[in-house]
């Protein structure tokens, strides 16, 4: 049984691990505590540290949410989905635009593992970097958020335990997919911390009320001076 579920805690706070090598977010995860938020690897780290140092946070008793994206024929996909939920991982994703048998693939194989800790299958649905002409240009019809929805729905037919997407778009989702439906939500920011590049940003309150389930939230943690203490103001803001 994991650290988490045998304390009974379930922290809403997943935080961006965007470092380059694993060496610094060694240093700054040292800093933390699993009691209080997760951890999402994506492609940069894990292309540089790979599946040890994954294993190395699991051993640490952080639950990690592996952000890879995987978009592939469904049975790489499946096969990889396997490999990340071998690892141990929390959370795992594919692309939405991936269809129907892909996600039903990696369901699937998921189901099929014989070990009692599986992990979540997030769906992503439109990258929230792309606008109305970029989805035209690939041949999607429609506004980003009309084909946010028509693939979340699609996500949730084909098995997935939910989607990323952001918070603005979390109430529309919450209402039309269900309370079971796991939506997680990055573009958060603190009141009064540095917006980035992030276009449309929620506190995490608005977006814990708008209907996220989990929040993903980078910079504003590790980025700061400080971070325990932002993700303990965070974890309050929410309680
Ligand atoms: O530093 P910041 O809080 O902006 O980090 C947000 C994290 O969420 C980054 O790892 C980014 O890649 C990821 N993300 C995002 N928007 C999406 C999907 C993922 O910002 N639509």
């Amino acid at each position: 049984m994991s650290f988490l579920k045998k304390e009974g805690l379930d922290p809403k706070v997943l935080i961006a691990l965007d470092f380059a090598d694993a060496q610094s977010a060694l240093l700054f995860v040292e800093g933390l505590d699993p009691s209080l938020c997760r951890l999402k690897v994506g492609k940069e780290l894990f292309a540089v540290a790979g599946p040890e140092f994954v294993k190395s946070l699991i051993k640490k008793d952080f639950e990690v949410f592996l952000d890879l994206k995987y978009h592939d024929i469904p049975n790489t996909v499946a096969k990889a989905v396997q490999a990340a939920a071998r690892m141990g991982v929390w959370m795992v994703n594919v692309h939405a635009l991936g269809g129907r048998k892909m996600m039903q693939a990696a369901q699937q194989a998921i189901a099929e593992l014989n070990q009692p800790k599986k992990p979540l299958l997030i769906a992503v649905t439109i990258l929230t970097s792309m606008e109305q002409d970029d989805l035209q240009e690939i041949g999607l019809s429609g506004s980003p958020q009309e084909n946010v929805m028509r693939l979340a729905r699609l996500a949730q037919d084909s098995g997935m335990d939910g989607v990323v997407c952001s918070a603005q778009e979390a109430g529309d989702l919450r209402e039309a997919l269900g309370e079971a439906f796991c939506l997680v939500t990055p573009g958060i920011r603190p009141q009064g911390s540095d917006v980035n590049d992030q276009k449309r940003i929620m506190t995490p309150k608005e977006a814990m009320e708008a209907g996220a389930s989990y929040l993903v939230v980078g910079r504003p943690i590790t980025q700061s001076v400080t971070p325990l203490q932002v993700l303990q103001d965070i974890n309050q803001s929410i309680a």
